[in-house]
């Protein structure tokens, strides 16, 4: 049986790295009944390893296998001052099941320690295989996400949402009261995060920050739109009201296109206007913590591009 050595990506794997999270994801899916969910070109998946590279120099492991010199697996993960997040992680189907996410994530795992941070993470609810994985390691489900999915029409859709007119784009004027809306409602720090959405350098972000009655920030919502991924989110939001006002602003944004968003499964008003707008649902996600957790004191709408929160 083969040995694995684990060391740091460097950039003339990205693309080797991008076929791994390409074809382990699109196996695991299909092994079980399910679609692609990368559904282009291998190379649409070096986005992981641009953003995450930029956000998060140097930190993705990867599993080399000894005998063959294979690439294995990969794991990518996210350290911040409150906490360490993970991000994707793939391990290669002729290599499932044989200790490689173990190996890998014990590594993770015993940085947050010697930290002394919380872990977390956002897994699909449907895979029994990253949910043991995560599980033996110490993490533990506290929130349930339903992943709503609409092809928007390219014409937009033809609702009128009360508060409306009180969002509009970000600027990097917001950043800090988008940072501390977070650091309330969440009990997470990512400045490094917030700025880097806002500031749009690679042109794939949009972020609409709704505006509080009394003043100040209500919440913020970002999405990516990239051909390997349409995701609405992060999102932080005080109130459900406020949630469906920057979904609807979003949407606006992804006119023509199919786009996905994870809603807390408790966000009644939330899910029944989405509903009511033509979303399905297309997966459920768990978000899970290892160590403390800090129970949300209004709406968390996460995702898993860029996995940091
Ligand atoms: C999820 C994934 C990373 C797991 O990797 P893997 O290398 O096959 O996992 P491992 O062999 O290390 O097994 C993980 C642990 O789960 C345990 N396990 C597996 N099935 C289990 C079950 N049904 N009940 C309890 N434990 C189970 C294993 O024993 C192992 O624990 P141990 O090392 O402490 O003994 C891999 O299946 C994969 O890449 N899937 C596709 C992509 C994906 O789903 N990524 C994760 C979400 S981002």
């Amino acid at each position: 049986m083969s040995d694995f050595t684990l060391k740091p990506l460097t950039p003339d794997l990205w693309s080797e790295v991008a076929g791994l999270i390409h074809h382990s994801t699109n196996a695991w899916y299909r092994k079980h009944g399910f679609a692609d969910v990368f559904q282009g070109p291998e190379l649409d998946c070096q986005l992981f390893c641009e953003v995450y590279e930029q956000l998060d120099p140097g930190c993705c492991l990867i599993a080399i296998d000894q005998q063959s010199g294979r690439l294995a697996g990969s794991c990518f993960y996210h350290p911040r001052s409150s906490h360490i997040s993970l991000g994707i992680m793939n391990v290669h189907p002729d290599y499932f099941q044989r200790g490689v996410g173990s190996r890998i994530l014990r590594q993770v795992v015993d940085l947050a320690d010697r930290e002394n941070k919380p872990m977390r993470l956002i897994s699909s609810a449907m895979n029994l295989d990253s949910f043991s994985l995560y599980n033996r390691a110490g993490f533990r489900p506290r929130m349930v996400f339903q992943d709503m999915l609409m092809a928007v029409p390219a014409t937009g859709l033809e609702v009128q949402t009360p508060r409306a007119e009180r969002v509009r784009p970000a600027t990097m004027e917001d950043v800090p009261a988008m940072f501390e809306l977070e650091r309330e409602v969440v009990g997470i720090e990512r400045l490094r995060d917030l700025r880097y959405f806002v500031e749009n350098e690679n042109g794939y972000w949009h972020v609409v920050v709704i505006e509080s009655t009394g003043g100040g920030l209500g919440g913020f919502l970002v999405s990516i739109a990239h051909p390997a991924i349409r995701l609405m989110g992060p999102g932080i939001m005080r109130n459900e009201q406020d949630a469906v006002a920057l979904i609807e602003a979003q949407l606006r944004v992804h006119r023509g296109y199919p786009v996905v968003w994870l809603v807390p499964c408790q966000c009644d008003h939330v899910i029944r206007t989405m509903y009511s707008w033509g979303a399905t649902n297309c997966e459920l996600h768990l978000g899970q913590s290892r160590g403390a957790w800090f129970e949300p004191a209004g709406i968390v709408m996460p995702t898993f591009m860029p996995e940091t929160g």
